[in-house]
């Protein structure tokens, strides 16, 4: 056994995508123990206000360490882009806070990705975090087109599937077609519950068809124990 096999990890979200997240986690961490909190009364975050945001995200950040969490992750993409940097330099060192973006940016820069789309909820897409995360850690040359889909989450939350399909056809269908797509990133923490439906309206369109799908949580996980090792608390 290694110390983090013995952490508490707490996970948050504003949806049911808290227990998706933790689901990917526990798939590269076995056996360590979570933690699951998600503000379905406050769902969606995605149409709020920056402020707000970070107030909402600081207040469930808190239950989980008052619940002797060692580690929060936040799942939501959302919180991750508007309340991490402002959680990582407020909260005393000992509470270690992480987020889900930077670790899909970093699967950019491994698989050599050069065109890619980044699907999010509005407040994700307007600030701009992953096309300058992107930049920062893959090379300013990759080409990032954000697009966000309103009324997804809400479809998701419903369990829509028609409306789940219409929607994400309408928003594939606003990707230039002139280029070859070759990566996707499911940037809001609901999307990756419905991959598969992704895919299939991914394969209808021939540009896109090739492109790898990347779920921020999935990656989160996998480098997780390299943080660890590293404390590389303040870059993620
Ligand atoms: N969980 C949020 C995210 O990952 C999406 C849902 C919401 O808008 O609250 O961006």
């Amino acid at each position: 056994n290694y110390w983090w096999d013995f952490m508490k990890v707490g996970f948050f979200d504003s949806g049911s995508g808290a227990h998706h997240v933790e689901q990917s986690f526990l798939i590269s961490n076995p056996g360590i123990e979570t933690l699951v909190y998600a503000d379905y009364k406050n769902c969606p975050y995605g149409d709020r206000e920056h402020e707000e945001i970070v107030d909402l995200t600081t207040q469930w950040v808190n239950h989980l360490f008052q619940e002797w969490c060692d580690v929060v992750i936040l799942a939501c993409n959302t919180a991750s882009v508007h309340a991490l940097r402002h959680l990582q330099n407020t909260l005393p060192r000992h509470q270690r806070i992480l987020g889900v973006t930077y670790p899909a940016c970093e699967a950019i820069r491994d698989g050599n990705f050069q065109n890619v789309v980044v699907f999010s909820t509005d407040a994700t897409r307007k600030s701009w975090v992953y096309t300058t995360y992107i930049h920062l850690i893959a090379g300013n040359h990759i080409s990032v087109t954000n697009i966000s889909i309103p009324w997804l989450v809400q479809a998701i939350e419903e369990n829509n599937i028609l409306k789940q399909k219409d929607l994400i056809q309408a928003s594939f269908s606003h990707i230039p077609d002139d280029t070859q797509i070759d990566a996707i990133i499911l940037g809001c923490t609901h999307y990756p519950i419905i991959a598969d439906i992704f895919q299939e309206v991914q394969n209808t369109f021939k540009y896109l068809k090739n492109a790898t799908l990347i779920d921020p949580g999935l990656e989160a996980g996998k480098r997780f124990i390299s943080w660890q090792k590293h404390h590389y608390h303040k870059d993620c």
